[in-house]
This record gives C-alpha cells, sequence and structure tokens, in this order.
C-alpha cells in the first residue's frame, strides 16, 4: 500500500483540471481538460515534483549526503530534482547528456542549466562516447570510495518510487471527475514512469479510463515494453496484480527526427495552447504530446461524445533554451 511509503512535501497537490473551451471548439472533436501537473509548485512544477516526493524521502531515510542524477542537457527532471534537493538541504550532481546533433550555444547554457545553477547544483557533462548511465555508476562508486553515501535517481526518476507519484495522480483524476468520468488520459511518455504509474494506478483502483502515451524518443514496441514493465514491477511493490497489457498503448507518430528536434506540429500545438489557453507547453515533451492530441482528434480517434484529460506535465522552464526553434 502506497501509505507504507516515507514521502515528503514538495508540491501543490491536487492540481487544477481545467476545460479548454476554446480549443475544444476549434478542433471540433470531443470535450478536452487539461491536468495541470505544469503547476505542480516546485521551480516552475512539472511532473517530477510527484516523483520525488517518495524518491528523496527514500534518501533521507537513507542517510544520503548527496544525491546523483542523469539527463539530457534540458532535462526537467535535473532542475525540478536540484530544486528539490535544496529544499531538503541535500548536495545534488547532475550528469547531463548531449543528445541533440548540433545543438546551439544557447541550448547548452539557458533554460534548465542556468536554472540548475541558480538551485546550486553541480553539473558535469558526460563525455560523448561515454554512456551515461556508467558514466554516473562510476562516479557514484568513487564517492562512496571516498567515504561518502551518495544516492542515485535513475532518468526520469522512473523507478517504483517515482510511479507511486503517479498512482496518487490517477487517484486525484479519479476523485475529481465528478459523475462525468474522463474516457481518455493523455500525455507526454519519455523514461516511462509517469506513463507507468497512471497504468498502475488503473489497475488499482480499476479505472475504464484509457491512458494513450504519445513518446517523445522511442518507437512503440520499445516504449509500450518499457511501460509495461515499469508498471509490472511498481505494482509488485503495492501488492497489486500486474497489469493488462492491452491498457499500455503508446502512438509513436509524433517524435519527428528525434528526441528533443523541433517538428511543424510541436510548434503548432505549442502555438495553439498558448494563443488560445494562454498556456505553455514545452518543445520536447507536452509540445509534441499535444500535437499528437491534435492528430487523434482530426483523424477521429475520439468520439464527439468523450472527455479527453490531456496531462500537462511542465518542461516550459526549457523553452528560453528553444528559441532557435521557433525562427
Ligand atoms: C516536461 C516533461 N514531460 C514529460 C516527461 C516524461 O515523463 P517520463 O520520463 O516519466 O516518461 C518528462 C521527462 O523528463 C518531462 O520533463
Amino acid at each position: 500500500m502506497i501509505e507504507n511509503f516515507k514521502r515528503v512535501s514538495l508540491g501543490h497537490f491536487p492540481t487544477p483540471i481545467e476545460h479548454l473551451k476554446s480549443i475544444s471548439d476549434y478542433l471540433g472533436g470531443p470535450q478536452i481538460f487539461i491536468k495541470r501537473d505544469d503547476c505542480t509548485g516546485l521551480a516552475t512544477g512539472g511532473n517530477k515534483t510527484r516523483k520525488l516526493e517518495f524518491i528523496l524521502a527514500d534518501a533521507i531515510d537513507k542517510n544520503a549526503d548527496l544525491v546523483v542524477t542523469v539527463g539530457a542537457i534540458q532535462s526537467n527532471h535535473a532542475r525540478q530534482t536540484a530544486a528539490a534537493c535544496a529544499r531538503l538541504g541535500l548536495k545534488c550532481l547532475i550528469v547531463l547528456e548531449q543528445r541533440l546533433k548540433d545543438a546551439p550555444e544557447i541550448y547548452m547554457s539557458s533554460g534548465n542549466v542556468f536554472l540548475n545553477k541558480v538551485f546550486g547544483a553541480e553539473m558535469i557533462l558526460c563525455p560523448p562516447d561515454r554512456d551515461v548511465k556508467d558514466y554516473a555508476d562510476e562516479i557514484v562508486e568513487e564517492k562512496k570510495h571516498s567515504g561518502g553515501n551518495p544516492y542515485f535517481i535513475p532518468v526520469g526518476g522512473s523507478n517504483h518510487l517515482g510511479e507511486l507519484g503517479y498512482i496518487e495522480c490517477m487517484r486525484e483524476i479519479i476523485e475529481n471527475q465528478n459523475n462525468n468520468p474522463f474516457t481518455h488520459i493523455l500525455l507526454a511518455t519519455g523514461s516511462g514512469g509517469t506513463h507507468a504509474g497512471l497504468v498502475a494506478g488503473k489497475t488499482i483502483f480499476q479505472s475504464e479510463i484509457k491512458v494513450i502515451g504519445i513518446s517523445i524518443k522511442d518507437n512503440k514496441s520499445i516504449q509500450e515494453e518499457r511501460v509495461y514493465q515499469l508498471a509490472t514491477n511498481s505494482l509488485k511493490y503495492v501488492d497489486s496484480s500486474a497489469p493488462n497489457r492491452e491498457d499500455v498503448f503508446v502512438d509513436d507518430s509524433y517524435v519527428g527526427p528525434g528526441y528533443a528536434e523541433p517538428t511543424d506540429g510541436m510548434r503548432k500545438a505549442l502555438s495553439l495552447m498558448a494563443t488560445r489557453e494562454g498556456i505553455l507547453l514545452d518543445p520536447v515533451y507536452s509540445g509534441k504530446a499535444f500535437d499528437g492530441l491534435i492528430g487523434l482528434v482530426q483523424s477521429n480517434f475520439f468520439k464527439t461524445t468523450d472527455k479527453v484529460l490531456f496531462l500537462h506535465t511542465g518542461g516550459s522552464a526549457a523553452i528560453p533554451a528553444f528559441e532557435w526553434a521557433f525562427e
């Protein structure tokens, strides 16, 4: 049971659910709602706050003197971890991986990179010929040899502890849908923990809501398998039965040329959300996910009687590093 796990308070929950009336009218399909996990309250918000409440409680429980994590240069997970560590008085070391080819200078220094510095985190760039996880493991081992007690958080905070945060989010969604249930939840799926937590929550609370992950990096079969394995693992920790494989659904049509590579669809989705609803999406995750939602509405995937919830997972702090992508 989730209550058996330690948790620190980092965010503002439950996050609001709002009706995207203007966009729903414009697209002419189902009614679309948004769950504002971009407003979780920690360092401009985002999905990692929920995960870190459980993960960092474990780090504190284990008397960690340093938190080490990994991410892409403009990782939102890294920024949220840096801020959470600052709040909890923990040192933070971030190992950053260059995944974007020919990245402009601003991508390397602005947005989340700049904010990591503001939060007092140390950053190390993984050499291009090294695997980032192996490189971070070596750093963790060195710290242990020199008498430290480092705590490692996997990419995206996607492990059984992080997923507890999204089991909780599913509970919030079910409790806040009144007598008119959502038919679908749509979200960006990357390291997979957010998606897996929702699937695990759907299993625990026996909900009919269909969860649709829009991949921002990997192809459908890789991403579905990753999410299924994560959900299965996290359900073991809360003594629940395994998820149905059919409950894990990924659409990989909106990735474009690759991770963090801008697409026209992403630009249109960002612009639509900004100009019609006054809400900022991000270019890497929520922008591509909302492009997916628009695409699915336009291809009549949904019935007009459906009630679709877009999970806004945050990321707008990275926008200044992506000005070039909108020129
Ligand atoms: C803004 C944003 N949305 C979505 C995701 C994807 O979440 P997950 O890694 O749990 O799949 C991330 C991951 O870093 C993110 O930063």
